[in-house]
């Protein structure tokens, strides 16, 4: 099926079951689930119940959109994304942003757990995204263009909007939470980086490896939504300690550091909200 046509029909099948206008999206990356809690929930659709919608199969990745409010901002969640790794096309990966973006999304939010690269990082840190390397993975722009969602060519000079980096830098600093800042690169996964890779992730000019969002923030920039990222450094890249690296390690550090992380993204979503 045409990626357009898909589109429209898992956003009428979503706009059949719920009635709601976000204005706000939500990536949850790993450890930030229970946000969820921290939503005052108006609606939730399993992504099971979305005709054609590419279902998450990483343990610990729910698979839901969650509609409602954090404080007074609407909002839609997603609680458990979709990866490369998974094995979907990159068209269907970002397919759940763009679902978002027409819902009436106009702001992006995306977490991460991410492995820093940067040596003056360390496990449990926050790090704003301030740009992206995304060429180890397709673009999801590659093929016709949705002239419908936005132009051929899209600019990428600034992904992540100025104004809402500069905001989660004035809410991290009243929280007293330090917020590192850096480029995020996305490799595919789902296999960790060997120590030869950690390195070439800090030659190319990355702070943070992971195996999400770059290309969600590349379809949202595409259909002109305001981006802004933050990573949860879970692990230092592989090589930068002498232990190996394992999927539990990323979890527990970022289950360790949620509830800092939600409190740094309620601020921030306020924050945000009452700047638009
Ligand atoms: N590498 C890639 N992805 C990750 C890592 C990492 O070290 N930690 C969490 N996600």
């Amino acid at each position: 099926m045409e990626v357009y046509e898909k589109l429209l029909n898992c956003l009428e099948s979503v706009r059949s079951k719920v009635n709601f206008s976000p204005k706000v999206a939500i990536v949850l990356g790993s450890g930030l689930g229970d946000f969820a809690d921290r939503i005052q929930q108006v609606a939730s659709v399993d992504y099971h119940e979305i005709e054609g919608f590419p279902v998450s199969t990483v343990p610990g990745h729910r698979g839901r959109f969650i509609f409602g409010y954090v404080e007074s901002v609407p909002v839609v969640a997603m609680q458990g994304r979709v990866h490369y790794y998974e094995g979907y096309d990159i068209q269907d990966v970002v397919l759940p942003i763009r679902l978002m973006g027409l819902l009436g999304a106009r702001i992006l939010l995306l977490t991460n757990a991410a492995g820093g690269v940067n040596f003056e990082f360390s496990a449990g840190d926050f790090m704003l995204i301030t740009d992206q390397i995304s060429n180890f993975v397709p673009s999801p722009l590659i093929g016709p263009n949705l002239d419908q969602l936005g132009e051929r060519f899209p600019d990428m000079s600034a992904i992540y909007d100025r104004q809402l980096c500069q905001i989660w830098r004035q809410v991290a600093k009243e929280l007293e939470i330090p917020l590192r800042e850096g480029v995020y690169i996305q490799l595919t996964g789902p296999n960790f980086e060997s120590p030869a890779e950690v390195r070439m992730c800090r030659v190319l000019g990355a702070d943070a490896v992971g195996m999400s969002t770059a290309c969600e923030a590349i379809a949202a920039r595409h259909m002109g939504m305001r981006v802004c990222g933050i990573s949860c450094i879970s692990n230092l890249g592989c090589g930068m300690t002498d232990r190996p690296l394992t999927h539990v390690e990323v979890n527990e550090t970022a289950d360790r550091v949620a509830p800092l992380f939600q409190k740094l993204l309620i601020c921030g979503l306020k924050a945000i909200w009452n700047s638009v």
